[in-house]
């Protein structure tokens, strides 16, 4: 059945004139209503797609043969759908009430509140006391990106705390941030699922070497851990009564809900960290129930389907036209590419078709002036997912009507293109001669029904921002369905950590070990532009 579904999908996307979106809007004067769809004020409209009538009954019996639902369900009751790691993934948990999830004997739901009981007390008393003005995030991917770009999104002028976060083991960032930092004023978050992440590691040292400098052992007091691994966050010191505790069913770019997100709730209040779950919660109980055909994260991951796999897209641009957002973009690079970055299925069989696409992307406008030059011209399509935010929470409404005409037009000049007539007619009109014109009209022409998908929220607050990014794990729980691929492991990121840990020593003396060519003569070189005698 599953077979039946792709090849029908695949038919119909190579066949002539597939992959053209403006005669789809000519054959159906209603396509705009019919390819738009909401949930509870979210509206996603994929329209300017080529997926027609047909494409789309395709794509839902796809989702059907999968039994996507069927894997849903078995997430939702805990089953260890994260095969290679035997875990449960429940990061739906984090923002459930009371009561709604399990893992085996585990009520995940007792769990979570919790620690989210423990989390509100401990960020209202440290914003009564009043002591720490700032808060340091120290943490890397899923416990750096998500909580960055929630407080990026949410952060206010009059916001309790200014937050920081240090997560890149290069120790400019560190030695950049301390400048700004008054140690007797800033609290510390150790933000790390295992505890035992290199890159974090290093800089909680750093940091905490900091404290103790400035503050003695009593610089200790001043660390909080987020972490599954209580063993090791006791072994580096932070006080027991400031570790604050997930499982091992939270992944780490699915973490921000979680412990992880103390930071958000430390530096804009608890308010919003309590908002933005909500949030998160209402896009759940959409994805959990709406039908099929009027699912956004299902049809936000067909869309994804018939764009990679169907007309063979590797890539998709991310442009959320809010400065607000501005990692919004890399943080989806995190849940999505390390999610479905995936080259075998479940049972280790090879993957029959393509799986993630490489994601990237830069808030509107700037990434205009940057590489939008290659989705409008480039040789191959790029598909783009638009955010617009109808309502600023500024009073510049000129600026606010310009960024929003942008958005528009960048989606607009994407599926219309411009043809020789229009560019001829334009430079006649600009006094040029019928020899410029000819010269210039193959540079001047844009091919046009190229595909982007608008996602509008009324505001940004942090209840719209849960349910955004909701939308999108859920949408990768959905790819990883349809492709039958494990979108909750990734052991692609193991082998340059442990070979990370090889050249280590070899870069302060120790025995050279076997490397390929290239990377010996690299390490050689590198003790001859950086000798020992030249180190700290
Ligand atoms: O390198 C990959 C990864 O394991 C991510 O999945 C994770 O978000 C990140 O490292 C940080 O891990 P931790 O929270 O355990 O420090």
């Amino acid at each position: 059945m599953t077979q039946d579904a792709w090849a029908r999908l695949e038919s119909l996307a190579r066949a002539p004139g597939a992959s053209a979106i403006r005669p789809l809007f000519v054959a159906d004067p209603e396509r705009a209503r019919r390819f738009a769809f909401t949930a509870d004020g979210i509206r996603l409209d994929i329209a300017k797609t080529s997926i027609g009538p047909e494409a789309m009954e395709a794509l839902l019996a796809l989702a059907k043969a999968r039994d996507v639902a069927g894997q849903r369900r078995a997430m939702a009751e805990g089953a260890h759908i994260n095969a290679t790691e035997d875990r449960a993934v429940l990061h739906m948990a984090l923002r459930a009430p009371r009561g709604s999830f399990r893992d085996g004997a585990e009520d995940a739901s007792a769990t979570v509140h919790d620690t989210l009981d423990a989390m509100a007390a401990f960020t209202k008393r440290i914003h009564a006391e009043g002591r720490f003005t700032d808060v340091l995030n120290i943490g890397i991917g899923g416990s750096d990106l998500g909580p960055l770009m929630a407080v990026r999104a949410l952060h206010k002028p009059d916001s309790p705390m200014r937050a920081h976060f240090l997560s890149n083991a290069d120790g400019h960032a560190w030695d950049a941030l301390r400048q700004q930092l008054d140690p007797a004023r800033t609290l510390v978050l150790v933000a790390s699922k295992t505890f035992t992440t290199a890159e974090t590691m290093s800089n909680a040292h750093l940091v905490r070497d900091w404290l103790r400098n400035a503050l003695g052992e009593a610089g200790d007091a001043q660390l909080v851990a987020l972490s599954t691994n209580l063993q090791a966050t006791a072994a580096f010191g932070v006080p027991a009564g400031q570790v604050f505790g997930f499982r091992d069913w939270v992944g780490g770019r699915f973490s921000l809900w979680s412990a992880v997100g103390l930071v958000i709730a430390l530096s804009c209040g608890w308010e919003v960290f309590a908002q933005l779950l909500a949030g998160a919660r209402a896009m759940d109980e959409h994805f959990l129930t709406a039908p099929d055909e009027r699912n956004l994260p299902l049809l936000l991951a067909l869309t994804e389907v018939w764009h990679v796999n169907g007309l063979g897209l590797p890539t998709r641009a991310v442009l959320p036209y809010d400065e607000r957002l501005s990692r919004f973009a890399a943080h989806l690079q995190q849940v999505e590419m390390e999610s479905l970055g995936k080259r075998v299925t479940l049972d280790g069989a090879p993957v029959a078709r393509a799986t993630g696409p490489v994601v990237f992307g830069e808030p509107g406008t700037n990434a205009q002036h940057s590489f939008m030059q290659l989705l409008h011209q480039g040789t191959t399509p790029v598909p783009a997912d638009i955010v617009l935010i109808a309502r600023p929470d500024h009073s510049f409404a000129a600026a606010h009507r310009l960024l929003l005409a942008n958005g528009l037009a960048q989606a607009e000049a994407l599926l219309r293109g411009r043809d020789a007539e229009e560019v001829r007619a334009e430079m006649l009109a600009a006094g040029k001669s019928e020899a410029q014109v000819e010269a210039l009209l193959p540079h001047r022409l844009f091919p046009g029904d190229r595909p982007s998908t608008t996602i509008l929220l009324e505001t940004l607050t942090p209840f719209t921002l849960g349910q955004l990014v909701a939308l999108y794990e859920n949408k990768v729980f959905c790819l990883g369905a349809l492709w039958g691929v494990n979108a909750f492991d990734q052991w692609g990121v193991e082998l340059g950590k442990q070979l990370a840990s090889v050249i280590l020593p070899e870069l302060s003396g120790g025995t050279p070990k076997q490397h390929d060519g290239s990377t010996a003569a690299l390490i050689a070189e590198l003790g001859r532009l950086w000798p020992e005698g030249a180190r700290g």
